[in-house]
């Protein structure tokens, strides 16, 4: 394990989907109804999804993160040419109750009890945050639900990330961030934040502007990184 440990820190934020819940416990779900594709599903479902928020962002033409993984998943479905409303509603309340994944909720418990302040930070609407923390139970574990609807842009826009530093009215350099997005980890970077690359997916560095501060395999290593028992 790494000797670094990140140290001086007001609050640790969180992305939501793909760092906390796993957005392939939708198509998963559904493997009944989606036999073999529900991977291919699954993948084209959160790549466009995500290219759509940086597409809205750089247009100027926002929607909520709702309306957003609607319409990619529309286009999922085209791609593996599935025309089917029912299955689309399921897909969709699916992403309502994401399974946690099962190092996160340990992981915020620690960072809470070790007196850190405990945020998520994510392009979901307010609704679906609030349905994602309820149904996995990790609501007692975190202090505040920051969504990208404030600002009106997507990440990794830096105004977004500047809405975790208001709430908590500290610096960017006392928030340590956490994303398995290795562009919103380089993104919160960049903006000032101590990021942590939760690499949960073995992909290689991205080549963008912003270095995380650190690396780990899953939020289980979290704790020891802050120093938190
Ligand atoms: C989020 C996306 C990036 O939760 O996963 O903000």
């Amino acid at each position: 394990m790494s000797p670094l440990q990140i140290r001086d820190i007001d609050a640790c934020v969180f992305d939501a989907y793909g760092t906390l819940f796993d957005y392939a416990s939708a198509a998963a779900r559904c493997k009944d109804a989606l036999g073999n594709d529900w991977q291919t599903l699954s993948d084209i479902w959160r790549r466009k999804q995500l290219e759509y928020t940086w597409l809205r962002s750089l247009m100027g033409r926002h929607a909520d993160f709702w309306h957003v993984t609607g319409e990619s998943l529309d286009y999922a479905m085209a791609a593996i040419k599935r025309n089917d409303p029912a299955l689309r509603a399921l897909l969709m309340q699916q992403y309502l109750s994401l399974d946690a994944y099962p190092d996160a909720v340990e992981a915020l418990r620690r960072v809470k009890a070790g007196g850190i302040k405990v945020g998520i930070l994510s392009n979901g609407s307010p609704t679906m945050l609030a349905a994602a923390v309820n149904t996995s139970g990790i609501s007692a574990h975190v202090d505040a639900l920051l969504s990208v609807e404030a600002v009106g842009i997507f990440k990794p826009h830096p105004s977004v990330y500047q809405t975790a530093v208001d709430r908590f009215s500290t610096t960017a350099n006392r928030i340590c961030f956490m994303s398995s997005n290795g562009w919103d980890a380089v993104g919160a970077a960049a903006f000032g934040f101590r990021a942590v690359w939760v690499n949960r997916f073995k992909m290689p560095p991205e080549n963008l502007p912003g270095a995380p501060e650190a690396q780990i395999g899953s939020l289980a290593d979290l704790p020891a990184l802050l120093g938190v028992a």
